[in-house]
C-alpha cells in the first residue's frame, strides 16, 4: 500500500525550499512510486531540471512550449495518468495562481486538469503565509478538496524563525499514502492501536519497563491509515515520531493506557494491541528518590497490573499479540481464549531479528475457529498488511460495515 506503484506528479515552484524537492522525490523513488516532475520557471532559479532527471529518469517538465517534451503535445498527459499530484514548494505566487484557475504554465494547467487528488506543501516567509490573501487562496484549494500539509514552524531563509518552513518530506509521504489509501478497503473503519512499552514509575527518576521500541504497532497504524481507516494509535514512550494522516495519544503507565484504550474503543471496530503494556507495576512510587543505602539488596514489591485486552467489552474485533519465548503455540492460544480475541498474532520473541525493536518479524496468526497463519519472517510493514488483509475479513464476516460506506 502506500505509494508503491503509484504515479506522483511532483510540481515544484520557485522557492528556495525547492531543492528539498530533489529529497522528496528520491524518497518517492525509493518507496516505489514513478514520479514525474513539473518546475515552474521560478524553480528552475533554484534547482535544475538535470537534478530531478537524474534521480526520476523520467523526462521534466518545464514549459508548455518545448517541442522535445510529450507534454506539449498531449499537455493533459501528466494530469490523466497521474495518482496524485504533490506541489512542494508551493509558493504564495503559485497557490495565487492554482485559487485563480489559472493555465499558462505546465505546472497549473495539469494541476487544473488532473482528477486525481492534489496535496500542496506551502513554503514562504512567515508574513507572506500569514498574509489574508495567501490564507484565503489556501482555503479556496481546500474547499475543492486539496490537502495542504505544512508549513512547519523553524528558522526560514530570512533568518527568521515563524511558520513557513517546507513541511519535512516524511510529514509529505505520511499524508499522501493517506490520500492514496482513503478509498481503500478499510475505509470508514475505526480502528484502534496500541504500541509501544509502559513505564511504570518507582521512584520520580526510576521506572520499570521493557524493550518494545513501538515499531510494530506504528507500522500497523500507518498501514490501517492506508488503507482508509480513520486510526487512534495509543502508544508508550518510543523514539518514534508521530506518523501524519493519523491520530496518536501518547501514554505512560498500563493504567493509563487502560484508560485511554476504554475511552477510544467505544466507537471503534477494532481494537489491535500490539504494545507491550507491563503486567505488574511498583506497589506504591517512593515520593522522592530512592537513596541506596548500606543493604547490598532491595525488595521491591510489584502488584498486578489490569489485563487491558481482556477487560474490554463492546462490539468490536478484538486482535492482540502473544510475545513467547518458548512454547509458542500453545501459550498462544491460551491467552487467544482466556483474553476473548478474534485473533492473536503470536510473536517468537527470541528467534532471531523477530520481536522487540527490530524491523522483522516472524509472526503466526492463530484463530478460535484453530485456523493457524505461519507468514515467514517479514518486514514489521508486511506483517501490518497481512493482519489487517485478515482483520478486512473478519469485520467483513461480521457484517460490520461502517456508517456511510
Ligand atoms: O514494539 P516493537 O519493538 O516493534 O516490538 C513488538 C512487540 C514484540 C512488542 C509486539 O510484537 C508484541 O508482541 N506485543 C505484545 C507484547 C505483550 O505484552 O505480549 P503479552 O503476551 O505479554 O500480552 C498478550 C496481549 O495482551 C498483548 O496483545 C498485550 O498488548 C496485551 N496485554 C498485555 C498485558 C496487559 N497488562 N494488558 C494487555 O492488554
Amino acid at each position: 500500500m502506500g505509494v508503491r506503484g503509484k504515479h506522483i506528479v511532483l510540481g515544484v515552484s520557485g522557492s528556495i525550499a525547492a531543492y528539498k524537492a530533489a529529497d522528496l522525490a528520491s524518497k518517492l523513488i525509493q518507496a516505489g512510486a514513478r514520479v514525474s516532475v513539473i518546475m515552474t520557471q521560478a524553480a528552475r532559479e533554484f534547482i535544475t531540471p538535470l537534478t530531478f532527471r537524474s534521480i526520476t529518469h523520467q523526462p521534466v517538465v518545464t514549459d508548455w512550449w518545448d517541442p522535445a517534451s510529450d507534454l506539449s503535445i498531449q499537455h493533459v498527459a501528466l494530469a490523466e495518468s497521474a495518482d496524485a499530484m504533490v506541489v512542494a514548494p508551493a509558493t504564495a505566487d503559485l497557490l495565487a495562481k492554482l485559487a485563480a484557475g489559472l493555465a499558462d504554465d505546465p505546472l497549473c494547467g495539469t494541476a487544473l486538469a488532473t482528477q486525481a487528488p492534489l496535496l500542496l506543501a506551502p513554503a514562504m516567509d512567515a508574513h507572506m503565509f500569514e498574509h489574508p490573501a495567501t490564507q484565503q487562496n489556501l482555503r479556496t484549494l481546500q474547499e475543492r478538496g486539496a490537502t495542504v500539509v505544512g508549513p512547519e514552524r523553524g528558522r526560514l531563509a530570512s533568518g527568521l524563525t515563524g511558520t513557513g518552513r517546507l513541511a519535512a518530506a516524511e510529514t509529505i509521504m505520511g499524508h499522501l499514502a493517506a490520500l492514496l489509501g482513503r478509498q481503500g478497503d478499510l475505509k470508514g473503519y475505526k480502528i484502534v492501536v496500541s504500541a509501544g512499552p509502559t513505564e511504570e514509575p518507582l521512584d520520580p527518576v526510576r521506572h520499570i519497563a521493557n524493550r518494545s521500541s513501538g515499531k510494530m504497532g506504528f507500522a500497523i497504524a500507518e498501514a490501517a491509515r492506508d488503507r482508509g481507516a480513520r486510526v487512534t494509535l495509543v502508544t508508550g514512550p518510543t523514539a518514534l515520531p508521530d506518523p501524519p494522516g493519523l491520530r496518536t495519544v501518547h501514554i505512560r503507565t498500563a493504567l493509563n493506557l487502560r484508560d485511554r484504550v476504554q475511552e477510544e474503543v467505544r466507537d471503534a471496530h477494532a481494537i489491535i494491541m500490539a504494545a507491550a503494556p507491563a503486567d505488574f507495576r511498583p506497589a506504591s512510587m517512593a515520593e522522592q528518590k530512592i537513596k541506596k543505602g548500606a543493604e547490598a539488596t532491595m525488595v521491591v514489591e510489584l502488584v498486578k497490573n489490569p489485563d487491558i485486552i481482556a477487560e474490554t467489552r463492546g462490539d468490536f474485533l478484538k486482535i492482540g499479540f502473544a510475545a513467547e519465548s518458548e512454547e509458542l503455540l500453545k501459550n498462544a492460544r491460551t491467552k487467544l481464549v482466556e483474553k476473548g480475541l478474534d485473533l492473536i498474532v503470536a510473536n517468537d520473541i527470541t528467534a532471531e531479528n523477530s520481536g522487540f525493536a527490530v524491523d522483522t518479524n516472524k509472526v503466526f496468526l492463530l484463530e478460535p475457529s484453530g485456523q493457524v497463519t505461519e507468514l515467514p519472517l517479514l518486514l514489521k510493514t508486511e506483517v501490518a498488511d497481512r493482519i489487517l488483509d485478515r482483520v478486512v475479513e473478519l469485520l467483513a464476516a461480521r457484517g460490520k460495515r461502517p456508517v456511510g460506506v
